[in-house]
């Protein structure tokens, strides 16, 4: 929307001896004379939420059923916007957007159902199958509408990453293309809250004033492609319906059995996913942890899902992480690019265990870029967005955790905007070099503070739960696991000394990251020869909960 000088943007990055789309940001920012308008979490969610109101997402046989989709549907409603993408099994599906939910409303109207037996029911949800016609088939003209055509859910093709950062003209640009090429995109968002609303209609008769809502990195700003989605439920009764005036009352259902109420309704809950949710698959009860979770595969999406209840503590969370990743450009690519090494350095891993996982690693990135350099500071402490909150901003999420900070970045002060030029090549070398320097036996991760404050306790790795400070967000790393994320940062930082300089065949990021099917190998290896071949025993200590099955099975291998 800001129209750029080429000129400018050719010597400031001389100047700066950076990529062109660092100072893209950076000019946007300088030079714009349009005011700077950050659009608020909750905005952007509730955004989200109305768009999968009016959304279907419909099986079809191929790409070319779209005339025909469109057309069945424009007899009923007007379409915004499709969608097409096949999941891992081949099978293709659209995501079709309506005007409005009344639009929609229309469609669902007109919807046959297919009941074969009490094994084989039907219900109402927003994932549907378009009926082939045999015979005669209507006629529709030519959709004024264009299909997109996208990768749905599925992970980004690595061979054409690899191309793409080997063509790239300096580091900088390297890390901003892996960000722009492996990022969440529009669809694998609007996948994630049809599968968020899909529950939210099949479980509507049974809590009231239900809402599902994701969280993680699904909406945090740091999710890549094919990343899970974590959900959580609440029904929380709207303020009418609290009324004490209301003579009409409905009848409770009292909980009994002695054990917790809410481990009971997730048992439900992933009963329910196993008997009425269409495309829910693999469920796995994991009720026993501090957050009892139910995890289930979306298979028409191919999203993996961990829901929970009532813990909104984990979106705020969420929401505070989007915060600082939209208070500067650098952000959410740095982070990408840590995420993505400590991933091919086997530091983390798809499975629960003792070792590091990608939240505390976003939360080592903002600390670093709260840290003092010659160039300046690039993020505000959070006590500072704290100081700032208002009334609005007050917010008490479940056991009475105070989750208030201010949430709406336009109120900032100017300066508060970070006079740090640097480019995302320099902020990487310096990240690496912080950490190789940081003292981790007596120093504890607190990006409340923006500066590193005495460890409580002797725990190998802290860092400060950035809304419960008396919890230690990393307390699952074990020693070992410490000593080699301290190990990898301090090789890392000597390695990337020359592969800055010297155009190798793996110069610059190549260095540090590396394509799955060797990283696949790589580690197996790694799990061989280091102290992470585990035992049985060790599986089950120390841990909330029991290893499900795949989980185990994989931890065996
Ligand atoms: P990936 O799933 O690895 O892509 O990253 P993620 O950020 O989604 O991490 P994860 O699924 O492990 O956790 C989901 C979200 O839960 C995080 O983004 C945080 O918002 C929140 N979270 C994780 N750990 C904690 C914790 O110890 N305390 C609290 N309050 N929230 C947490
Ligand atoms: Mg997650």
């Amino acid at each position: 929307q800001t129209v750029i000088n080429l000129g400018k943007l050719h010597s400031f990055r001389k100047r700066l001896n950076s990529s062109v789309s660092t100072c893209r940001c950076l000019l946007v920012r300088k030079y714009s004379d349009v005011p700077r308008k950050f659009i608020s979490f909750e905005e952007v969610a509730a955004q989200r939420r109305a768009q999968a109101r009016r959304s279907l997402v419909v099986q079809v046989n191929s790409e070319s059923s779209f005339k025909e989709l469109h057309g069945y549907c424009s007899e009923y409603s007007d379409i915004k916007g499709v969608h097409h993408y096949n999941n891992s099994s081949g099978e293709h599906f659209m995501l079709i957007e309506f005007a409005s939910e009344e639009n929609l409303k229309d469609v669902l109207k007109t919807c046959s159902a297919h009941q074969k037996d009490v094994d084989v029911m039907s219900l109402q949800s927003p994932f549907l199958w378009f009926r082939a016609v045999q015979g005669k088939r209507e006629k529709y003209t030519t959709p004024a509408t264009s299909l997109a055509i996208t990768e749905g859910n599925a992970a980004v093709n690595e061979d054409k990453l690899f191309e793409g950062l080997t063509t790239c003209a300096s580091v900088s640009d390297q890390i901003q293309m892996l960000y722009d090429q492996t990022v969440l995109n529009d669809v694998g968002v609007r996948l994630r809250y049809m599968v968020a609303r899909q529950l939210e209609v099949i479980f509507a008769s049974l809590y009231s004033n239900i809402a599902i809502r994701p969280f993680g990195s699904s909406v945090n700003g740091f999710g890549k492609m094919g990343c899970d989605l974590d959900l959580v439920l609440t029904n929380v009764l709207p303020e009418e319906m609290s009324d004490p005036k209301k003579r009409l009352v409905y009848h409770e259902k009292k909980c009994e059995g002695g054990r917790n109420p809410w481990q009971r309704h997730m048992e439900l809950v992933a009963e329910l996913l196993e008997l009425r949710v269409p495309g829910a698959g693999r469920v796995t009860r994991i009720l026993n942890a501090r957050v009892p979770i139910v995890k289930y595969t979306h298979e028409f999406t191919d999203v993996e899902c961990d829901l929970c209840y009532n813990n909104m503590s984990g979106v705020y969370m969420s929401e505070l992480l989007w915060l600082f990743g939209s208070l500067d450009p650098r952000v959410r690519p740095l982070a990408f690019v840590v995420r993505r090494w400590a991933h091919t350095a086997g530091l983390t891993s798809p499975h629960p265990g003792r070792w590091i996982t990608n939240f505390p690693l976003t939360l080592m990135v903002l600390f670093f870029l709260q840290q003092k350099t010659k160039e300046g500071v690039v993020l505000p402490p959070l006590k500072y967005l704290v100081q700032r909150a208002g009334k609005e901003d007050v917010r008490i999420a479940e056991d009475n955790l105070n989750c208030t900070f201010l949430r709406d970045m336009n109120k900032l002060p100017p300066d508060t905007y970070s006079q740090n030029t640097a480019s995302l090549e320099t902020l990487l070398v310096q990240f690496f070099e912080f950490y190789a320097q940081f003292d981790f036996q007596d120093k504890a991760i607190s990006i409340n503070e923006g500066m590193a404050i005495r460890k409580p306790n002797g725990l190998p790795l802290y860092i400060v739960n950035p809304l419960e400070q008396t919890l230690n967000v990393s307390r699952n790393v074990s020693y070992e696991e410490c000593e080699r994320i301290r190990m990898e940062v301090r090789n890392t930082a000597w390695q990337l000394e020359t592969a800055m300089e010297e155009k190798t065949d793996d110069w610059g990021l190549l260095c540090l990251i590396e394509r799955k099917t060797s990283r696949g190998l790589k580690k197996l290896l790694r799990v061989g020869n280091s102290q992470r071949l585990v035992s049985v025993k060790d599986l089950f200590k120390d841990d909330d909960s029991v290893p499900c099955e795949n989980e185990l099975k994989s931890k065996l291998e």
